[in-house]
């Protein structure tokens, strides 16, 4: 045993923090070895090693995440052959497709259950499990909060879907079937059939979106081993990557080597500019400015349209494009990306590999240019994020060009204004909405605040009788996020929100609004003394509950352009626990 002399409660005073658990030799270290001896656990695993916590996002109501308990298996196998003591748990799992109002709500409730669970147990060293959308960020948030050594495994994505011989990408074909639907190019029947078709492994939405984006993002940020963000969540190299994972983890706790030295500025840039390589989801913005508000790193929405505005899209996957994550695989995944944008990157960014990230990736290939398009030829010329501001949102909001219509940048048009979901929901197909292709559609109500939760509804469809046209894009714009797997001209995160007294709440029907995405501007053209009437006449939307986490998250959500972390959770106060469990 190590420590076994030191009874001091503060875990700062041993050599490793589960020590202060594991490796005494009075009442409390009986105790706890003695409980945990009920699983078969063998004396030397008590003996001081380095104790690593598999932090695990399985549940069955999540289905992306549905086969993380073989995962872990994996990762224990490196734990043990590197001398350390793994030990699984399990966090909050949110579920994209279950979740109600929206996973979004509780991705800072799940980065608290993490940040709590590692900092009052005994793990030196976390590997977090994460998969669908929202348990990538929740689980690096609250981890980051607590600043161990810290590995991201991500479950893989879903083989591709095929359907009646036409490749079918997660989300992106329920919009272009519900479309289909729309206009009678389906019928319910087809639908049924294609369920299956769409979800045939274990896996995450196989489509760039928010999930496949996430995953790419923390390997572009360095806390996860190379080629993390592609391999098929049944492809044997998935689980190849988790015992690697396992071993790694041991070394290290042994190196001291937290998440904070890699969460870095260099790491966050490098991020932003693989996110518009990848044509990723917009969802990055908010989860990457939350990360780093935990990390203490200095990070902006301007960051975004400054890093992104000249980084084209290599990437032809869905939604921007044709191919889906099995062919990102094949064709050499995030380090063949790396490789064809390594003089935009910070190359000498550290990783979890102990080596930098043009280290990681110095001999990556590209196996595909018509998967992943070279930097001197890319698939589409904008890739990042632009960050637009004006009178309409003065705390900005995002458009992702690479999803967008290229005739539509510059355009000024019609209001038609829905002032909830509900209201969209009972009016869109009204044949006698007043609505043109000309004109911009605005919703409301969809914020962090005002769902609550910031829903995922910023691409709310076209009506009917404009789709029935062949007109498949309109500008909207919306307080609300977008889904990763979803397209078109759809301006988001409008920040501040309507239900936080933004001028998004003060939008009419009729107003005009120009939107000019080369200059990064939008604004409603109404006079400042007519915007100042409306606002004195605007009252706040009544709360959605006044008790439980729904009144601490209305009460304390920070808007979009601050990651919509809720306020008192920003930053980190380390792993450390002075008292003792009595
Ligand atoms: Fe889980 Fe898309 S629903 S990743």
């Amino acid at each position: 045993m190590s420590d076994d002399s030191n009874h001091s409660y503060d875990t700062r005073n041993y050599k490793l923090r589960s020590n202060a658990w594991l490796a005494r030799q009075d009442r409390d270290g009986f105790a706890r070895r003695s409980w945990m001896k009920n699983q078969g656990r063998v004396d030397h695993l008590f003996d001081g090693r380095p104790v690593i916590g598999i932090c695990n996002t399985w549940s069955e109501f999540t289905p992306c995440n549905g086969h993380f308990r073989q995962i872990a298996e994996y990762v224990k196998r490196g734990v043990y052959e590197m001398g350390g003591f793994p030990l699984e748990f399990p966090v909050m799992s949110l579920s994209e497709i279950l979740l109600r109002p929206t996973a979004m709500l509780y991705r800072n409730l799940a980065s608290m259950d993490v940040e709590e669970s590692i900092r009052g147990q005994p793990m030196d060293g976390v590997i977090l499990l994460t998969g669908c959308d929202k348990t990538t960020p929740a689980l690096v948030m609250g981890a980051a909060s607590c600043d161990l050594p810290t590995l991201v495994v991500s479950g893989g994505p879903m083989l591709n879907g095929r359907f009646r011989g036409e490749l079918v990408g997660s989300g992106t074909h329920t919009w272009i079937f519900t479309e289909r639907l729309k206009t009678g190019e389906m019928t319910m029947d087809d639908l049924a059939q294609a369920e299956a078709a769409m979800s045939r492994s274990s896996g995450h939405c196989m489509t760039m979106g928010t999930a496949s984006t996430m995953a790419s993002m923390v390997e572009a940020l360095g806390i996860a081993l190379p080629t993390n963000a592609a391999i098929p969540g049944v492809d044997a190299r998935r689980y190849a990557l988790a015992h690697m994972a396992g071993r790694r983890i041991v070394e290290m706790v042994k190196e001291d080597l937290r998440i904070s030295k890699v969460l870095t500025k260099q790491a966050f840039e490098n991020a932003i500019m693989v996110n518009g390589a990848i044509g990723g989801s917009t969802n990055a913005v908010v989860h990457l400015l939350a990360m780093a508000g935990r990390t203490g790193v200095d990070l902006t929405l301007d960051d975004w349209d400054r890093l992104g505005r000249d980084m084209p899209c290599l990437v032809n996957l869905m939604p921007s494009g044709k191919y889906l994550m099995e062919e990102f695989y094949y064709a050499g995944g995030i380090p063949a990306v790396i490789s064809e944008i390594k003089h935009k990157l910070h190359l000498d960014a550290l990783t979890v590999t102990g080596k930098t990230i043009g280290e990681n990736n110095k001999d990556a290939k590209n196996f595909s240019t018509d998967v992943i398009f070279p930097y001197s030829a890319p698939f589409k010329p904008e890739g990042g994020i632009a960050v637009l501001r004006g009178n309409l949102a003065p705390g900005g909001a995002v458009l992702k060009p690479s999803a967008a219509d290229p005739n539509l940048m510059k355009h000024r048009g019609r209001a038609v204004v829905f002032e909830s979901i509900e209201d969209y929901d009972a009016r869109i197909d009204d044949p006698n909405l007043d609505i043109d292709e000309t004109c911009i559609m605005v919703l409301k109500g969809c914020g962090p605040k005002g769902y609550p939760g910031f829903a995922e509804v910023g691409n709310f469809a076209l009506p009917a009788k404009i789709l029935k046209k062949g007109i498949k894009d309109m500008i909207r714009i919306s307080d609300a996020r977008m889904s990763g797997t979803a397209y078109g001209t759809t301006i988001l995160h409008t920040a501040p929100e309507a239900a936080a007294g933004g001028p998004i709440a003060l939008v009419q029907n009729g107003d005009m609004i120009e939107v000019d995405v080369p200059n990064r501007r939008l604004h409603l053209d109404v006079s400042d003394a007519e915007l100042e009437t409306r606002k004195a006449a605007w009252k706040a939307p009544a709360p959605h509950s006044d008790r439980g986490y729904y009144k601490l998250y209305t009460d304390h959500v920070l808007q979009a352009d601050k990651g919509a972390d809720l306020d008192f959770l920003v930053g980190k106060s380390g792993a450390h626990v002075t008292r003792e469990s009595h």
